[in-house]
């Protein structure tokens, strides 16, 4: 395993993406929908970070049948968020935006449920292995094709906890 961002490095940009979204939403309403598994670690920091903000927050799931590190492309959503989006204002967070199959159904859902306007979080992207169009409003850091594990992403659910970035060699 090669440390690819570190828990350092992590930190600043956290506070960076987290001040930029705070002074957009500061005194208002969001709702932040955290995309499970993977960017639990992600969203604990950066939502410590947004004080000021009035959050509701809740979880999706997503998943795409395919191998550990392929997605299939067939993106279904099997856990719904409980609290009523329609005409709010929706932050999605992710872990890494990739083929962008996955943040895309998201968004679609939650704007077919009639919020208000949905932005996206995330703190990695490849932009090389994108498959639909996308861009987020937010993100971390673009990292060339590797398949990463750490603060939060996993393998076969290891490596979850690992506090940096590490490329699965
Ligand atoms: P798409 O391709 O739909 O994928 O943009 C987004 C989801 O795929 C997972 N993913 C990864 N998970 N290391 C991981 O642990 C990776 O390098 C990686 N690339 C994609 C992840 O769940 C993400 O939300």
């Amino acid at each position: 395993m090669k440390v690819l961002i570190t828990q350092e490095e992590i930190k600043k940009r956290v506070e960076e993406l987290a001040e930029e979204i705070r002074r957009k939403y500061k005194g208002k309403e969001l709702v932040v929908l955290i995309l499970l598994k993977g960017a639990f670690v992600f969203a604990a920091d950066l939502l410590r970070r947004l004080e000021g903000v009035e959050i509701r927050c809740d979880f999706i799931k997503a998943s795409s049948y395919g191998t550990s590190t392929e997605s299939s492309g067939n993106v279904q959503l099997n856990l719904l968020p409980s609290l009523d989006i329609t005409g709010k204002e929706v932050l999605l967070v992710d872990d890494i935006l990739d083929t962008g199959l996955t943040l895309k159904k998201v968004k679609d859902w939650v704007l077919e449920q009639g919020a208000k306007n949905c932005e996206t979080c995330v703190l990695l992207d490849k932009p090389e292995r994108r498959k639909v169009p996308f861009k987020a409003d937010y993100t971390g850091f673009e990292i060339p094709n590797h398949f990463v594990v750490g603060y939060g992403m996993d393998c076969a659910e290891r490596y979850r906890h690992l506090p940096y970035v590490a490329i699965l060699e």
